[in-house]
């Protein structure tokens, strides 16, 4: 019997199938690694990074960004729970990795098996890691989490000397680390990050009192790394930093996006025109015609829309860049489609370059903006770019 035929299962080559396609994101590790390096830099060889790479990357690719990050030498990886852990393990990352958001009843063999680090604060979490670390004779390290304000996830101060007896008593559990989280690090007007500190310090001092003296204490999120250097202890986590995005901060009632740290986003996002068509005044453009045209326009179609993550509320608000000139998003961004005003452009056609998230020349759109047009964050834009938009590595 002839072999069977699989040349036509041969997939494309991704980057030539993302530039011919509808819309991808290009991922630059190179920036990636550079930022890490400028927060490396910036926090100094005194402070360890956990480079936070949980839902995929901030929608660049967590398994991309890891290896990238590993070879960059960051030390941890933060990630969300052990199922974004084990992609990972299963991806041959043997950098330490830290569960960010608690775990699951049932999974903790596992997490001891992938040499997981689970954040505890439950009595439940440290009676089954303690029995499933026993099981497989390993001594487990954990981080102890305190919830010092932002009433999410944490141990209380309160609880904190029963806890800590608790975890004296496991041998199988070594308490490596101690953490926090922030709920406003990047509002530099309001004393909440001072309150926050002042209770984990006091958690500090518990923990010092029961003979615990973890070497991992980590509270700082990209906030605290760009304008709090008093809180980065020995650990800190960024995310969005390494990605390229210094959060609008709030200084004096006023919100700025400046950071003194040379950062530049990783990802850009593109498509290209559709199809353009002339339209005459007065037309509405759009689902239920929410945009009509004031004069003679030439309306060009791009095939993103909110299926790809390219939210709804930017309908008539966006803008994007078109052969290096702005172009304003006209009526309703739809689930496949968004329509652009390119009538100021001269020559756009079909095929044309359409930049949703980067820059060209001059200009630029990041997903700061695009958060401030759709009353949202950077981080929503970049995890909701769905998984239908390719992404393209370099
Ligand atoms: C516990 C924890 N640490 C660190 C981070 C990273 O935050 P950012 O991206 O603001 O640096 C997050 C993200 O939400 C988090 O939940």
């Amino acid at each position: 019997m002839n072999a069977p035929r699989l040349d036509h299962l041969v997939l494309p080559d991704l980057r030539s199938l993302a530039l011919d396609g509808r819309t991808w994101a290009e991922v630059s590790l190179a920036t990636l690694r550079e930022n890490f390096r400028v927060v490396r830099e910036h926090v100094g060889p005194q402070v360890a990074i956990c480079a936070v790479v949980k839902a995929d990357g901030y929608g660049h690719g967590a398994t991309e960004c890891a290896l990238a990050l590993e070879a960059e030498g960051a030390p941890w990886l933060g990630v969300t729970d052990a199922a974004e852990g084990r992609t990972l393990r299963s991806a041959g990352i043997w950098t330490r990795i830290l569960l960010m958001t608690g775990i699951w009843r049932g999974e903790e063999d596992s997490i001891v098996a992938h040499n997981l680090t689970p954040t505890v604060w439950e009595n439940w979490h440290i009676d089954r890691l303690e029995k499933a670390a026993r099981k497989q004779q390993v001594v487990l390290p954990v981080h102890l989490k305190v919830d010092t304000g932002m009433n999410r996830l944490g141990t209380t101060v309160q609880a904190l000397p029963e806890l800590c007896e608790k975890l004296a008593a496991c041998e199988h559990l070594r308490v490596e680390g101690v953490s926090t989280h922030f709920a406003a690090a990047e509002v530099m007007d309001s004393d909440e990050t001072s309150r926050q500190t002042a209770r984990f310090e006091k958690a500090l001092a518990i923990l010092a009192a029961q003979g615990l003296h973890p070497p991992l204490v980590h509270m700082g999120n990209s906030a605290a790394v760009s304008a709090r250097p008093e809180t980065w202890k020995t650990m800190v986590r960024p995310g969005i930093l390494l990605y390229g995005y210094a959060l609008p901060t709030v200084r004096d009632g006023q919100v700025t996006a400046e950071s003194s740290l040379p950062l530049r986003p990783v990802l850009s996002w593109k498509t290209r025109i559709l199809t353009v068509k002339d339209v005459a005044a007065g037309e509405a453009v759009g689902y239920m015609g929410t945009y009509i045209t004031q004069e003679r326009s030439r309306i060009a179609v791009v095939p993103v829309g909110y299926a790809d993550g390219y939210p709804r509320l930017l309908s008539n608000r966006a803008r994007v860049i078109v052969r290096g000139e702005y172009a304003p998003v006209v009526g309703r961004v739809s689930m496949d489609l968004t329509m652009v005003d390119v009538g100021h452009i001269a020559g756009a056609a079909v095929g044309d370059e359409v930049i949703l998230i980067g820059a060209s020349g001059t200009k630029s759109v990041d997903a700061v903006d695009l958060a401030a047009w759709c009353e949202s964050v950077p981080y929503e834009i970049l995890c909701g770019i769905s998984q239908r938009v390719p992404r393209v590595y370099s």
